[in-house]
């Protein structure tokens, strides 16, 4: 089980994401997450691993307003989630969330959808916590990629059931679920896709 695995990779995972230059665009971070909110705002990071997408948004934008909820399957990874007074812990699958329909006004899946048992299943459970007018955001290795492809084989080697995630996947999974989604922008190495839930779903 991918668990297991990531307890071993959580003392060393901050450390290789930076050493294999993993980052989250400020562009995207801006733009599809925050959009200049200033009322309050509860985002749910589904398999948000160790805090690292919690702990850059929260440091930029310090105050009450932001409430972020770091989701994953391994102790070992919430283990390292950064102690903030704004920063919440929860173990749990993103395919079984253990929250009420219309908690969140942003889910965020960064670099987790291709670990996910069904992806699809995660797409249904995000639509159904955020609330109407909500917006879901992934960030995906764009397996298409040279680089990526020998990272998602070690993968496979060292962590089981990796998924093939591609655009079209992307797209039908969150369409399926009910979202108005649209690929937002691609970079060398990564596929973004933003999700709106309409308002009266
Ligand atoms: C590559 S890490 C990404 C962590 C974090 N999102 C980041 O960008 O640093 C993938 C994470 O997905 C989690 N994960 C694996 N299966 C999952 C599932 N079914 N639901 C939610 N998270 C899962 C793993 O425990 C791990 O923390």
């Amino acid at each position: 089980m991918v668990v297991i695995s990531f307890k071993y990779i959580a003392p060393v995972y901050n450390f290789l994401v930076k050493a294999l230059g993993i980052h989250y665009p400020e562009r995207v971070i801006r733009l599809l997450v925050l959009r200049g909110e200033n009322r309050s705002c509860e985002i749910l990071d589904i398999g948000g691993g160790t805090g690292l997408l919690a702990e850059r948004i929260i440091s930029k934008n310090p105050g009450p307003c932001l409430h972020f909820t770091v989701l994953d399957p391994s102790c070992e990874m919430l283990k390292r989630v950064p102690k903030m007074e704004n920063i919440k812990t929860v173990q749990g699958r993103g395919e079984d969330l253990p929250f009420d329909n219309n908690t969140f006004d942003r889910v965020t899946v960064i670099e987790t959808l291709h670990h996910s048992d069904d992806p699809s299943a995660l797409f249904r459970e995000a639509f159904r916590v955020l609330k109407p007018r909500g917006v879901m955001v992934v960030q995906e290795p764009d397996q298409e990629k040279f680089l990526v492809k020998i990272i998602i084989g070690l993968e496979r080697i060292f962590l089981r059931s990796i998924k093939r995630v591609d655009e079209d996947l992307i797209k039908k999974w969150g369409k399926e679920a009910g979202f108005i989604g649209r690929l937002t922008l691609r970079r060398s190495q990564q596929i973004f896709w933003k999700g709106k839930k309409r308002a009266g779903e």
